[in-house]
């Protein structure tokens, strides 16, 4: 009988659960390496620094893959539901990783430091400009 409804792959609950697992974990270990061995962050000092790796992480690692994943979890929920929640994820992933690319310009700033020396800072700016890119052709 045709329910309408989309087959769930046996395995993408696990596949699911294991992305969760990992994210978390680099999420965790990014805030103790920063907690534990950088002093922590704060928007003040030389800790304003640490706010860009653990901004990047959670905005553009985490928050992003989990916008991208929500269509094939919820696949037999309402459009609406997930396009809403697909929405909501983004815009956390995206307001977070600005604050850590604002932190890392306004420490450079602050300290006399040059901007975009490094091959790290250049692909960082093209994984911007390739994220908006691909929002507008959405
Ligand atoms: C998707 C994630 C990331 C993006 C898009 C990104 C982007 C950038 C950009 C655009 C700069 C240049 C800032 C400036 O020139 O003033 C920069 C600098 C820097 N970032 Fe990231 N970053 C990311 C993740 C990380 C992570 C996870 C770490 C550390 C574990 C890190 C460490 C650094 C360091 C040390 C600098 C200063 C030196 C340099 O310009 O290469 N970044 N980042």
């Amino acid at each position: 009988m045709e329910t309408g409804a989309a087959p769930i792959p046996a395995a993408l609950p696990y596949f699911v659960a294991f992305s969760q697992l990992l994210g978390l974990t680099v999420v965790a270990v990014t805030g103790a390496w920063l907690g534990l061995y950088r002093g922590g962050v704060a928007w003040e000092s030389a800790l304003q620094f640490n706010v860009h790796p653990l901004c990047m992480v959670i905005g553009l690692v985490f928050l992003q893959g989990d916008a991208l994943l929500v269509y094939r979890v919820f696949r037999n929920e309402a459009k609406r539901t997930t396009k809403v929640l697909h929405g909501l994820l983004h815009v956390f992933a995206l307001v977070i990783a600005l604050v850590g690319l604002v932190a890392v310009f306004d420490y450079h700033k602050k300290k006399g430091y040059a901007d975009l020396y490094s091959l790290h800072s250049w692909c960082g700016i093209l994984v911007f400009v390739l994220y908006f890119v691909q929002g507008r052709l959405q």
